[in-house]
């Protein structure tokens, strides 16, 4: 039994609803259905746009005949050969020979891709180009064309007569219709918006550049209905529409507050992104939270799509991102993300790494801001990192200086932090690299640190500041001596390697070093990239959570050369490996006007070989 809803006089939806479609494209989850639409204009012309998705072809043909009345079908529009919109047609021109096919170039070669049809391609095809206009009686259509907005073959209508848009897959969204057809028949803002951003983001998320070249073309005409080839048929409010498509398109966040998605195995990875949100939270900043291995990618992505910052919790997996977290992180490279603040959690219980990693894919991204305080997890979170948290949220908060409330004290721990202390004021101070080395019975161990400081002139005594974690810091606290070898500009990357990313613990780190010099308290001393050493005797140790501060007379100091001292910047500017360039990707065009897609660059004098039409008719995919 045929099922329509008339639009117009003229004009009915001959569409259908699929609810039992588990993955769309075999990937986004459509738990709410699908409606595939097609229109059915009976002008003294029929005119049929697209057809439907094969899983409804009977209801489809029941709803055309009926609606055709006896009527022959003249013309059918293509308007995308997707096969959710066009796998009816072979069937359609079996019932209806005579009918002409009108589309472009493009969508004429997907027609004999996908079809091995016994068809009058001559005499049966009528091929459009940009503004070309196609008369059915008191209609005149007129085609506009829409390269990638999803496919490359996408065209749009325009009815002059009514001021009608029929849109393709632009301003659609999932969800089957349950009976209702236009959009203020349901509460889009509060029912369906989440469907049309994740429907957006996943379909044509990729597609900004191509999307606001539509919207472009869609501003000049007068528009009194939208109707799309999924969801609802826009009558009004367009506005509310054509606004968040202007922001998705151009990757500009929708609101103000945090996406926060994490991949834990065991709960401590959650347990850092809770306290973090909970933080968060009582700043008054809006958060939403994911679980990477629960909630599938497309949710995610198009929440990436909604708020302005972005945080992403690892644990590390086979030396590498967690398994949901990395394709995560592809997909939204893929979706080519932008325009985003994003700070980034680590958890490695002996070799986090998934935090670099992370930062490396984003890196080159557009306009990403990664945040310089990233948190890397042993295990589980300990109170000493609680001031970690602490940072990444008043990084973020600065970013929220109008929105914040005043800040309240976490529970016990953590000391009250203003929001007005900007975290990246410290990279303004300038820091030395240092090697620091102690010595215990028969052990010799070394680490990087950066921070030591002369404190007075009589007695000459510095200071050191150690993280904990470092094995030599435990030897020091019981030795009380140590050496420091001041690194100059000439120390190559490997010394880095050799005392910053192993741990002293299970590592003999001075073994096949060369460096066999020691000094006067017998503590070994890094000679040939240091250019000078300093010798001394702790006097008193600070606890400061995550650091102790060491303060010690020195004992002995000798210069070693007159190479420039190296200070944390040259590092980064010179000796630090640049993470790798991503892979060169294709470039290519697309024709506006018939869609034709031209790999490499493209020559001044180019001629589109389909339509003819010169490279000024091109645009960068
Ligand atoms: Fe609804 Fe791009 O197909």
């Amino acid at each position: 039994m045929r099922c329509t809803k008339k639009i117009k006089d003229d004009l009915f939806w001959v569409g259908i609803n699929d609810r039992r479609l588990a993955m769309f494209e075999g990937v986004y989850s459509v738990a709410n259905g699908v409606s595939y639409n097609s229109y059915l204009l009976t002008d003294e012309k029929t005119v049929l746009f697209d057809t439907v998705d094969k899983s409804g072809e009977q209801r489809f043909f029941e709803n055309i005949a009926f609606t055709l009345g006896g009527r022959k079908l003249d013309y059918l529009i293509v308007q995308h050969m997707e096969p959710d919109h066009c796998a009816c047609l072979g069937e359609l021109i079996i019932r209806f020979p005579d009918v002409k096919i009108v589309c472009n170039l493009k969508s004429l070669e997907l027609i004999k891709q996908f079809f091995d049809l016994d068809f009058n391609f001559e005499k049966n095809i009528v091929i459009v180009k940009e503004n070309d206009t196609l008369n059915t009686g008191k209609h005149t259509l007129r085609f506009i064309m829409a390269p990638m907005v999803h496919w490359p073959e996408v065209i749009v209508t325009y009815d002059s007569l009514d001021g009608i848009l029929f849109s393709a897959d632009a301003f659609g969204t999932f969800g089957a219709l349950n009976g209702a057809l236009f959009a203020d028949e349901v509460d889009i803002k509060k029912d369906y918006i989440d469907e049309f951003r994740r429907y957006y983001a996943n379909i044509a998320g990729k597609y900004g550049d191509q999307v606001q070249s539509l919207l472009r073309k869609a501003s000049a005409l007068k528009i009194n209905m939208i109707c799309p080839l999924h969801g609802f048929v826009w009558r009004d409010n367009f506005s509310y529409i054509i606004e968040k498509y202007s922001l998705w398109s151009s990757y500009t966040p929708e609101e103000k507050g945090v996406m926060i998605a994490y991949a834990s195995v065991y709960g401590n990875t959650e347990n850092a992104s809770e306290i973090l949100s909970c933080r968060l939270r009582d700043m008054g900043i809006k958060t939403a939270m994911f679980d990477v291995s629960v909630t599938p990618a497309s949710f995610i992505v198009a929440s990436c799509f909604r708020w302005s910052h972005l945080v992403f919790a690892s644990t590390t997996y086979n030396a590498g991102i967690f398994i949901t977290m990395e394709d995560l992180i592809n997909d939204l490279v893929s979706h080519n993300i932008q325009n985003r603040t994003v700070a980034i959690i680590e958890n490695g219980s002996w070799a986090a790494t998934s935090g670099s990693l992370i930062r490396e894919k984003l890196a080159n991204r557009e306009n990403i801001k990664i945040l310089d305080n990233t948190l890397s997890i042993k295990s589980s979170l300990k109170k000493e990192q609680l001031p970690q948290i602490e940072a990444i949220v008043n990084a973020i908060a600065a970013d929220f200086k109008d929105n914040v409330k005043p800040v309240s004290s976490p529970p016990n721990e953590v000391k009250t932090a203003s929001v007005n202390i900007d975290p990246a004021a410290m990279f303004k101070l300038t820091y030395g690299l240092f090697v620091l080395t102690a010595k215990d019975n028969d052990k010799d161990n070394g680490c990087i640190i950066n921070t030591v400081t002369q404190i007075t002139a009589s007695p000459l005594r510095i200071a050191i500041a150690v993280n904990k974690a470092n094995f030599t810091h435990d030897m020091i606290l019981k030795t009380k001596a140590f050496n420091v070898s001041v690194l100059s500009e000439t120390a190559p990357f490997s010394i880095f390697q050799r005392f910053g990313f192993t741990s002293g613990k299970d590592n003999d780190k001075f073994k096949e070093s060369g460096y066999e010099d020691r000094a006067a308290n017998g503590i070994r001393y890094i000679s040939g990239h240091a250019n000078c050493v300093i010798s001394a005797n702790v006097v008193n140790s600070y606890d400061y959570g995550t650091h102790t501060l060491f303060t010690a007379d020195v004992a002995q100091s000798f210069i070693l050369s007159n190479e420039k001292s190296l200070t944390y910047q040259f590092y980064f500017d010179n000796i630090k490996p640049k993470p790798q360039a991503p892979k060169e990707t294709k470039k290519g065009y697309v024709c506006k006007i018939c869609g034709y897609v031209h790999e490499g660059e493209l020559p001044d004098d180019f001629i589109c070989p389909l339509c003819k039409h010169g490279a000024e008719d091109f645009e960068l995919i």
